[in-house]
């Protein structure tokens, strides 16, 4: 185990001293793994290439201190509980031996498929064992993960397969979500269609076992796949230095971006951080409510807890299937002691009623989490009342899929709370404000942009086959530092409260995605001359998706049209990108550069229409009046 915390007077000193000599810090933490060779250097820092290195030429296995580390000590222990979706169905567990076994078998499974070191593996999947299997089973051989949410569409898969060049994809026939039953190998089919050439195998996991459509010599079922396959198989040596996986995330420009990490720092970053923020003891069940298709999944569900030894939770359904009180039944089913979850799932179960939690018995949970935007304080105090009945302490976690660990939080009971504020940085993270002009702005009782300001062992390498985005888009807006794209305001204690997105990302439900992303779907419909999207205050999603659009020949049917931009938007994005509000207009507020003065956009989208601020730089003032007038 890595440094565990004891005390808020503790996390002082740690604190202190990891700033002072950070090398020291993260190789006394490194150094409580395997490692098949030992590194001979802490870290190589260049913010501005960028060229971050931890633990050069260290050798290890990631999954070797997943799973074989623990054999011996707790083999017998449960590693993974899987939740299914119907609740009338058994759940399934995997002791650590248990699931090694599965680990092995599977990388065997794609070594017979010619899976080797180095090989990009998309996984396609609902929340099943067998993605958290496959995905460790990649990393036992080298081969580079890159898992996509199973609710993007079919063009959104396929944008994904061709930029990593993938070879196989890894999903399953069905997704049993709630009471729905969502095809997931059609949509594979359907963006296999467009020009994924790189397949060359597609495993098919049998989730509802209903019958699929298999392509002759390219599908082949994981059950069939797997028959007479090896239960051991030697994990990959790989460099701490070596791409771990890549996950697609949206940014304020252009397509999503493959974010790589690396094995070395990002195992010892996702263990340290999982261990002190939840403050994990041996024996503990944790349950993280994500889905591997986005980070927290992958940190939080798969390899923080399973570097830790912890068992971990893994729920198919959703939280209001087949009732409200879902979440609590599990919580009390399985005893969880740590639970962590989304601001917007807060509130959606908020909204249901304050009876469901007081039915399930959850005397067992010591610390709760949440994670993905800012919570308000309504939905803060009613879960730390109805949930964690005033006494239980909540960690606020602020990070991204960039940083690929829990950045800025709590730690379980240590620290003080403040509802809304995620407080302070972790170990080994430090973070700072600046002005638009770079300036760090000093002091506490401020405001301004949130950077970091010196490398962490599990910070993203790079953007997955252009590095130069990832030198632009993170590290050349301020010198020397990494920018987060989030504002944030350091109050009279120095606690972080994070205020939201300062770029064109914004957050729905807990998902991120850039407006342009949203614009250029839009814009596919014939009839559309162009749009802007922005988003808005919503009361369970965080954000809406509010969408201006400009058509080319005059609407007739407006509920129609409305529904066909949603239709193509699902079709290009996926359903979670929908606008949520349409607004037909004549014009977009445009500055004399053509630049559409989207603040403008937010705020009448916001219903905040006193105070447009300054318009008089646009070139079409008159269009105001118009949005005004519409409302
Ligand atoms: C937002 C999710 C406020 C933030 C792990 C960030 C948060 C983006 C919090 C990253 C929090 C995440 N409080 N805002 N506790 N956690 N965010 O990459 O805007 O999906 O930049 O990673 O979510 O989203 P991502």
């Amino acid at each position: 185990m890595t440094l565990k915390i004891k005390d808020f007077k503790h996390y002082k000193k740690v604190y202190a001293d990891s700033v002072k000599n950070p090398e020291k810090f993260w190789a006394k933490q490194a150094k409580t793994f395997n490692w098949r060779k030992p590194w001979k250097k802490v870290l190589e820092n260049d913010f501005r290439t960028p060229a971050v290195k931890w633990f050069v030429g260290g050798k290890l296995n990631i999954t070797e201190n997943c799973l074989d580390r623990h054999l011996k000590t707790q083999g017998d222990e449960t590693a993974l509980i899987w939740e299914p979706n119907d609740p009338s169905r058994p759940f399934v567990t995997y002791t650590y031996k248990e699931l090694y076994q599965a680990v092995c078998q599977a990388a065997n499974m794609l070594k017979s498929k010619g899976i080797k070191k180095g090989d990009r593996v998309c996984f396609y999947m609902p929340m099943v064992p067998e993605l958290t299997i496959g995905v460790l089973a990649c990393a036992r051989i080298g081969a580079i993960h890159s898992v996509v949410f199973a609710g993007f569409s079919a063009s959104a898969l396929a944008d994904r397969i061709k930029d990593a060049t993938c070879k196989m994809v890894i999903c399953s026939d069905f997704n049993a979500r709630g009471s729905k039953n969502i095809p997931v190998k059609k949509v594979v089919d359907e963006a296999l269609k467009k020009k994924c050439d790189s397949i060359e195998t597609v495993i098919v996991h049998q989730n509802t076992g209903e019958k699929v459509p298999m392509k002759k010599n390219r599908d082949v079922y994981w059950h069939k796949a797997i028959e007479g396959q090896s239960k051991s198989c030697r994990a990959t040596q790989m460099d701490a230095e070596d791409p771990l996986f890549v996950l697609y995330t949206s940014g304020s420009t252009g397509k999503p971006k493959g974010v790589v990490h690396t094995c070395g720092g990002y195992m010892v970053y996702t263990a340290f951080s999982f261990q002190n923020v939840f403050q994990y003891e041996k024996g503990d069940v944790y349950w993280c409510t994500a889905d591997i298709g986005w980070i927290t999944g992958h940190s939080y569900i798969i390899y923080g807890p399973l570097l830790s030894g912890a068992t971990t939770v893994m729920s198919e359904g959703v939280p209001t299937y087949p009732d409200a009180g879902r979440f609590w039944h599990i919580c009390e089913k399985h005893k969880v002691n740590q639970f962590y979850t989304a601001p917007t799932a807060i509130r959606a179960l908020m909204a249901l009623g304050d009876h469901w939690p007081s039915h399930y018995d959850l005397s067992h949970l010591k610390v709760l989490g949440t994670v993905g935007e800012p919570i308000n304080e309504e939905a803060w105090n009613w879960y730390k009342d109805k949930i964690g009945k005033n006494t239980l302490p909540i960690v606020d976690t602020w990070w991204q899929t960039e940083t690929g660990g829990i950045m800025i939080s709590g730690l379980g009971d240590l620290s003080p709370q403040k509802a809304t504020f995620a407080g302070y940085p972790l170990p080994g993270i430090q973070p700072c404000l600046v002005n638009a002009q770079g300036k760090e702005i000093k002091g506490n009782g401020k405001e301004g942009l949130l950077c970091i300001k010196f490398p962490w062992p599990s910070m993203i390498r790079t953007t997955y086959g252009d590095h130069e985005r990832c030198r632009q888009v993170y590290f050349s807006a301020f010198d020397n530092m990494y920018f987060t794209g989030d504002g944030a305001r350091r109050d009279k204690k120095g606690m972080y409260r994070i205020i939201g997105r300062v770029d064109d990302v914004i957050n729905v439900s807990g998902h991120r995605m850039g407006t342009a992303e949203v614009e250029n779907a839009v814009n596919e419909h014939d009839n559309v001359v162009e749009s802007a999207v922005v988003g808005y205050p919503h009361d369970i999603k965080g954000q809406g998706i509010f969408a201006y659009i400009i058509p080319n020949k005059k609407v007739t049917n407006e509920a129609a049209f409305v529904k066909e931009i949603r239709a193509v938007v699902t079709k290009e994005i996926g359903p979670i990108a929908k606008p949520d509000q349409i607004r037909i207009v004549s014009a977009l507020p445009k500055t004399r550069s053509g630049k559409i003065m989207r603040r403008i956009l937010r705020k009448i989208a916001s219903g905040d229409t006193k105070n447009l601020g300054d318009t008089s730089t646009l070139l079409n003032p008159e269009v105001v009046k118009e949005l005004l007038k519409k409302k």
